[in-house]
């Protein structure tokens, strides 16, 4: 019999598709997925639906169209002051999803160890298990998940070469601070290491001093590579648009590794995409003010349902602590959630490598108001408790 790849042992569909699929069957309402069910911006689809007749519909060149990097550029200079080179430093790529597999085919070879920070974002996980590649976890602590010196040194080994970080967070919605950035930028200088910064949640934050990114932090600019994507901020994660950003010599071979996964991104949608890149500050302003609201509404009924969600200041999810529940893991919690409350969410353990020892569960808002108006009528009922 044919077999399928060793790479692939373990790999299995993430417990997010899988509580999508008992939501279906339940009728809960699903904040498990990071879906963002939001409108994209109408002016983008106005657009789309006037040119996209006239736009080009062949290939790009594999590091994407120029009106695109130029928009990436312009929109990285606006937001975080860096300044990049549209032709030499971007690369247009399939999603940040494609931007992070190019990023660790080009940058690293099978049997590195790549620091990660737990809780993370589960697609470092496979992704670093495809490649061959070894995930050393720094375990944060929360409520305030935040990284330490120590914590980070003690992670470092002779094998690692590299660290991904997420700011803001999935799954916390915490933004790292200038302090943390500095330590991650003095151990990554002394061991020389690259630093993969997954910013795809930039414009989406809620308190007033705006994105830091990490290429911004003292010398971490000459190593590290900036992934994004437009899905995030302009609600069109189907598009499958994002970009990678950096030092030319580390873009180049990321150029090389993109094109042979995919040739490029999807060459009309990075015309259209250029529009949205090009959104003035109002609609980013909206925007924040959006998941805002939505955040606080969600927030509100965790809580009167007697759990603690998290005050996250990025991103569009809650991490909510379920302790009060008298449960032992986020899997226990997400069941009740889901069978009396008929509200889907993802147990924590599917953002560690081993089990927190707190019972979490991540929650999406990025939902139109009358769901999130309906998750919290079901949460008002309260939450069964064990014991
Ligand atoms: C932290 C993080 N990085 C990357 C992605 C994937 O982005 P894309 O859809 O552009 O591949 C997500 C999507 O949920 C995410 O939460």
């Amino acid at each position: 019999m044919v077999k399928v790849a060793n790479r692939m042992q373990g790999l299995q569909q993430s417990a997010i598709g899988a509580m999508t699929v008992r939501c279906r069957e339940l009728g809960a309402i699903n904040l498990a997925q990071g879906l963002s069910q939001v409108p994209p911006p109408p002016s983008l689809l106005a657009a789309g639906a006037r040119e996209f007749e006239n736009i080009g519909h062949t290939y790009s060149q594999p590091e994407g169209l120029s009106v695109f990097r130029e928009a990436v550029a312009e929109k990285v200079k606006r937001c975080s002051g860096l300044s990049i080179e549209p032709a030499t430093q971007v690369v247009a790529t399939v999603g940040a999803t494609g931007a992070l597999m190019a990023t660790l085919t080009a940058l690293l070879d099978a049997g590195d160890g790549v620091i990660v920070f737990e809780p993370l974002y589960g697609y470092y996980l496979s992704s670093l298990q495809v490649l061959g590649l070894r995930p050393e976890p720094v375990r944060l602590t929360g409520p305030a998940f935040a990284v330490t010196e120590e914590s980070l040194r003690a992670a470092v080994t002779e094998r690692t070469r590299a660290m991904i970080i997420c700011t803001p967070n999935n799954p916390t919605g915490r933004r790292l601070t200038a302090a943390e950035l500095k330590i991650i930028a003095a151990v990554a200088e002394e061991h020389d290491l690259l630093v993969i910064t997954d910013e795809v949640y930039e414009d989406i934050y809620f308190d007033p001093a705006t994105h830091l990114a990490a290429a911004t932090v003292g010398t971490l600019a000459e190593r590290t590579v900036t992934l994004s994507s437009l899905g995030k901020s302009f609600s069109i994660p189907g598009w499958r648009l994002g970009y990678v950003s950096g030092p030319e010599q580390l873009i180049g071979a990321i150029r090389v590794a993109a094109d042979s996964f995919v040739v490029c991104a999807p060459a009309p949608l990075q015309e259209l995409g250029a529009r949205a890149l090009n959104l003035g500050e109002d609609y980013y302003r909206d925007l924040r003010a959006m998941y805002d609201r939505k955040r606080r509404a969600l927030a509100a009924g965790f809580t009167a349902a007697g759990l603690a969600p998290n005050e996250p200041d990025g991103a569009y999810y809650l991490f909510v602590d379920c302790s009060a529940m008298g449960v032992a893991t986020g899997a226990e919690a997400a069941e009740i959630l889901l069978e009396h409350n008929l509200v889907g969410t993802v147990s924590g353990e599917a953002f560690y490598l081993n089990p927190p020892d707190v019972p979490y569960v991540r929650a999406c808002f990025s939902l139109p108001d009358e769901v999130i108006a309906e998750a919290v009528h079901r949460l008002a009922s309260g939450v069964l408790t064990h014991g």
